[in-house]
């Protein structure tokens, strides 16, 4: 272990540059000399005192970028330990419809694959060679195109990181979801509303959701044929697949250079916990995306998909039907885990949010203005639709 001793420059003097140089010693001490663009101290060692007297003025905040400053923070929904204790009910009294969340929970190989995880100390294969492999049987494209991340949430953020630059463009249709313009704001590029306008504001990138969060609609073959055709890089987000019936586009990034194909585990398998998800990329793009992750001990998951999806397009269907039965709301057709429901007859779209946790059912309402008449709600199981249906007789 190393200690590290700071020497400030010698003297007074204005020193134009900037720089550092440093010093291995035998004690096991290292010494940094800094050369500051400022009147540095003539004192050594420095006293406390007069470090302060030079940070005077200076707070956390005045590290941080300044086109961070102005951020609003994503509008996430509270973790379940939280609203556990606000409610003041137990987790497992909560039904939790506000996420998305593959409520079926995980197969129990998932259970049994990480309660056998011999090797946990150990760093995982960077390129995660198992898994992509894995993945690639199942989605029928080889693994050199494929990648896995902590969630598509990392990779959405890896892509931006690796994409765009400060005042670059990206398009994303809203409403959609929020994460995209989130990330594009701290990677202090712009979000354009409207995907007409590439001609003139040639963005970089664009996301397309299908099916999408939060109305459950989809993407045509024929409008991503003529987005593909467009100089810009198409981002197609496809954490819902698995409820629509549709297969896949993870194949098509072998023909369109300009095609990244996102998928999750978290609602195919219900393993938003442990945050794994992947994604298809043309091989110009992957190589400054990899990324380390630990996801070797989740390939059992892949045998015992189907079921879990079946069950839940089953309940999407009988819930779509039930909401439709209640007065007050009009229930959007969806091809995903969750269903957009316009509040009608009056009725406050906040106020039912609150009215239902405070009888422990959790649905989603935002406070974006576009959307603050609508709820969203996942599908759930059979169980915590009933309940959710007995709530909202209560409420009528
Ligand atoms: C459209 C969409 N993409 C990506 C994600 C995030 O997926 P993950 O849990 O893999 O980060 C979500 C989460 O709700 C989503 O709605």
């Amino acid at each position: 272990m190393g200690v590290i001793e700071l020497i400030c420059s010698p003297s007074g003097l204005c020193i134009s540059k900037f720089g550092y140089k440093t010093k291995f010693s035998s004690q096991g001490i290292r010494q940094i000399q800094l050369q500051f663009n400022c009147m540095a101290s003539p004192v050594v060692p420095v006293q406390e005192e007069e470090y302060i007297s030079q940070t005077q003025g200076l707070t956390g905040d005045s590290f941080i970028r300044p086109h961070l400053k102005n951020l609003s923070p994503y509008q996430s929904i509270l973790p379940f330990e939280v609203l556990s204790t606000r409610l003041g009910r137990k987790p497992e009294d909560i039904i939790k419809l506000d996420a998305n969340e593959n409520t079926c929970g995980p197969p129990p190989e998932v259970f049994e694959a990480l309660g056998s995880m011999k090797f946990s100390y150990i760093y995982p294969d960077p390129e995660n060679r198992q898994l992509r492999s894995a993945l690639a049987e199942d989605c029928g494209l080889e693994a050199e195109y494929i990648l896995a991340g902590c969630g598509a949430d990392e990779l959405i953020d890896l892509i931006m990181r690796c994409v765009l630059g400060p005042g670059d463009k990206i398009v994303d249709c809203p409403p959609t979801f929020t994460m995209y313009e989130f990330d594009a704001a701290v990677n202090a590029a712009l979000v354009l509303k409207d995907s007409q306008i590439v001609d003139q504001e040639k963005p970089k990138c664009i996301f397309l959701t299908s099916p999408n969060n939060p109305d459950g609609s989809i993407i045509s073959d024929d409008t991503l044929l003529k987005v593909l055709s467009l100089p810009i890089l198409v981002v197609l987000d496809e954490a819902y697949i698995e409820f629509s019936g549709l297969a896949s586009k993870m194949s098509w990034v072998k023909k369109h250079e300009n095609l990244i194909v996102l998928r999750t585990f978290s609602k195919r398998v219900g393993l938003a916990g442990l945050r794994v998800g992947y994604g298809a990329f043309p091989l110009g793009i992957i190589e400054y995306i990899w990324r380390q992750t630990s996801l070797i001990m989740y390939l059992l998951l892949l045998k015992s998909l189907h079921n879990v999806k079946e069950a839940l397009v089953e309940e999407r269907e009988r819930l779509y039907k039930l909401l439709k039965e209640v007065p007050f709301l009009n229930p959007y057709p969806s091809y995903s885990n969750f269903i957009l429901c316009e509040v009608t007859l009056g009725k406050d779209a906040q106020k039912l949010k609150e009215d239902l946790a405070k009888m422990g059912v959790m649905i989603r309402h935002y406070t974006k203005k576009e959307l603050s008449g609508y709820v969203r709600v996942s599908v759930g199981k059979p169980e915590q639709t009933d309940a959710l249906m007995e709530c909202l007789k209560l409420l009528s």
